[in-house]
């Protein structure tokens, strides 16, 4: 392994003038105190026994709302130029609807003011998956009544903050939201009907196009959306077919609504046995291509796709067929070297992810909003020494530099993930973090990766 450390200059040579570096959390996965805010549906999920891992819950998560200002001061620390957070919908509206939580509004408020004190620009995302449980008895994403609901929101959200935050993201990765949730069930709300998924997936898009409408109303800055794209690696001749359905599915659906040519035959054809997609509406199909001033790249992983099944261990975590409504059948085969979540380490499918994702919506400034590596660290005397993750970061910042001599117009940088954190239905049994906590102690510790991206910040010109 190179030592990164010493090498760091290799990196910063190359990092553009401007380029804005942070680090990523999210709401449900830090916050804890979920006795100050509403039920979302991942309380309802994690009470349900068997669904996360090692039976983690809401609480006490890494305690961040008691710890706001000392977390804030290991950002400043870290040397960010931005940092980026999720609202907690139920914290705002304990019901998704109704009247505002004070105290919800003071949090943020704080949160936000505490990042411009310490000169971070704030980079906020609407909805990060805690939806409140009362939305989703109403039928959550898949109804048409989400619309009003994100929309007034949003608007909550942008009357309160658009003077101070400097990028607003309505959504994170609408698809592990529909096809996780929805499909797969392995994420809250834990539906398995791929019709379900399917039409989320659209309204997702939709609700995300009508809530950029409401930022802009309001003044906010740099309205847009984060979705998680990969590229799809075919790994024998005769599964080509499963991988564009694959790739259909989790790039170009997306892609496709953004840029105004709506649902593609394809996917209409592949999908026609769970939905005819009787509820797309033209309307719709316009706002879900309302304009975004930047789009967030979520990346940490290709997929790997075979028609015979890998030899050795096949846990990988969010890779499964089930994720793929109408697919041929076919097999996730990751390469070695893996992280801890089964995904395989190649940096350079981050370069034609995002050269991909230029080709297919050009003009639009991208930033990779998470990216980073779960492995299984060591507190040896009050050090981790993880260099596995300092080897990640280092090749795909040099990948993301790559991806940027081919003319992909990158802005920035968010690692994941600030700390260690609740990984979903993983609980507390993935550390992505560059900082150190555990569940039973929330003592946050930088770990050798901290330091690392660091010296990257400081360094470069
Ligand atoms: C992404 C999520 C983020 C975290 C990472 C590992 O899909 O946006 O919350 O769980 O994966």
């Amino acid at each position: 392994m190179t030592n990164w450390l010493s090498r760091s200059e290799e990196i910063t040579s190359r990092i553009p003038k401007g380029f804005i570096f942070g680090a990523a959390t999210s709401s449900w996965q830090i916050e804890g105190s979920s006795h100050l805010r509403g039920r979302s549906i991942w309380e309802d999920f994690a009470d349900t026994p068997g669904k996360i891992l090692d039976g983690a819950g809401a609480d006490p998560a890494t305690d961040h709302f008691n710890r706001l200002e000392s977390d804030l001061d290991l950002l400043a620390d870290l040397g960010v130029d931005s940092y980026r957070f999720s609202v907690s919908w139920p914290r705002i509206l304990p019901t998704g609807e109704g009247a505002v939580d004070q105290k919800g509004i003071d949090f943020y408020d704080r949160l936000i003011d505490g990042l411009l004190e310490r000169n971070i620009k704030p980079a906020l995302t609407l909805y990060h998956w805690d939806l409140p449980s009362a939305l989703q008895e109403k039928g959550g994403w898949a109804s048409k009544e989400i619309y009003e609901h994100f929309e007034n929101y949003a608007d909550i959200l942008a009357s309160k903050f658009a003077d101070r935050v400097f990028t607003w993201a309505t959504l994170n990765e609408p698809w592990v939201i529909a096809f996780l949730g929805n499909a797969a069930g392995i994420h809250a709300p834990g539906i398995k009907d791929p019709a379900t998924a399917l039409e989320v997936a659209y309204r997702l898009m939709v609700s995300s196009g009508k809530a950029l409408e409401v930022l802009r109303s309001n003044k906010a800055n740099n309205p847009g959306v984060v979705l998680n794209l990969t590229t799809i690696i075919a790994d024998d001749d005769k599964i080509q077919d499963a991988a564009n359905h694959i790739d259909n599915l989790q790039n170009r659906f997306w892609l496709d609504l953004l840029a105004g040519r709506g649902i593609a035959p394809e996917i209409m054809d592949s999908t026609s046995q769970y939905t005819n997609w009787d509820f797309v509406e033209e309307a719709d199909l316009r706002a879900a291509a309302n304009k975004i001033d930047w789009l967030g790249i979520n990346y940490y992983s290709p997929m790997r796709v075979a028609s015979k099944p890998a030899k050795g261990p096949d846990h990988i975590v969010g890779q499964t067929p089930a994720l793929f409504p109408g697919s041929p059948p076919l097999h996730f085969v990751p390469r070695e070297p893996q992280t801890d979540m089964g995904w395989e380490m190649h940096a350079p499918s981050l370069t034609t992810t995002l050269t991909r994702i230029t080709k297919d919506l050009p003009g639009v400034p991208l930033f990779i909003t998470e990216n980073g590596g779960a492995f299984p660290d060591k507190l040896v005397d009050g050090v981790v020494d993880d260099q596995d993750r300092v080897d990640y970061y280092a090749t795909h910042l040099l990948a993301a530099m790559d991806a940027i001599d081919q003319g992909v117009d990158l802005r920035g940088y968010y690692a994941w993930s600030l700390m260690d954190n609740l990984e979903w239905a993983e609980g507390w049994t993935k550390r992505f973090g560059i900082v150190r906590v555990s569940e039973d102690d929330p003592t946050r510790i930088p770990k050798r990766s901290f330091e690392f991206l660091k010296k990257v910040f400081v360094e470069r010109n």
